[in-house]
């Protein structure tokens, strides 16, 4: 991996979590001026919301927070992300299972549950999509304190 990685934020809809844990991981990464090291991306499992931009509910709770995700355009995750990102770091379980079927046939980068890089007593970055704006905010704060510790993660294997 030497002194560059790459890493990848999966989701369902790559609308709500995924951008909003690339634009964190992004301002993260650019604290820690290392945007120049780590490329960073996001997508989603399905196919729902292809070219779309971010969940209206999920600029506002990041731009509260500083993070502007509003250039992002949704895009749908392939295989060849698997070859491509050194972290496929996926939301929730189902985006784990989704996203392991595929690697048991391609290889490849095998993805990891998000929240394990941190020190939440959560296991998953729920789905807000269909709650209300508290939803969003907690997504932030697992978010946030996922990201600094996946940060310091790659810092390690970098160093
Ligand atoms: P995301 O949220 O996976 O965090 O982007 C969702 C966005 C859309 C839908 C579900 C979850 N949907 O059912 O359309």
């Amino acid at each position: 991996m030497s002194n560059h990685a790459s890493v990848l934020f999966v989701c369902l809809g790559n609308i709500c979590r995924s951008p909003t844990a690339e634009g964190v991981f992004r301002k993260l990464v650019e604290q820690a001026g290392l945007q120049e090291q780590i490329h960073i991306d996001s997508c989603g499992t399905s196919n729902w919301h292809i070219g779309k931009g971010p969940d209206s509910r999920s600029l506002e709770a990041a731009g509260k927070r500083g993070v502007d995700i509003s250039g992002h355009k949704a895009r749908q995750f392939t295989e060849k992300d698997l070859d491509t990102f050194d972290y496929v770091v996926v939301m929730d379980r189902q985006n784990l299972a989704d996203v392991k079927d595929i690697w048991h046939q391609n290889g490849g980068t095998k993805p990891t549950l998000f929240l394990e890089y941190g020190s939440s007593e959560f296991a998953e970055v729920p789905d807000p999509y269909y709650g209300g704006e508290d939803g969003f905010e907690h997504v932030l704060d697992l978010i946030e304190e996922a990201g600094a510790g996946l940060l310091r993660s790659i810092q390690e294997v970098m160093a």
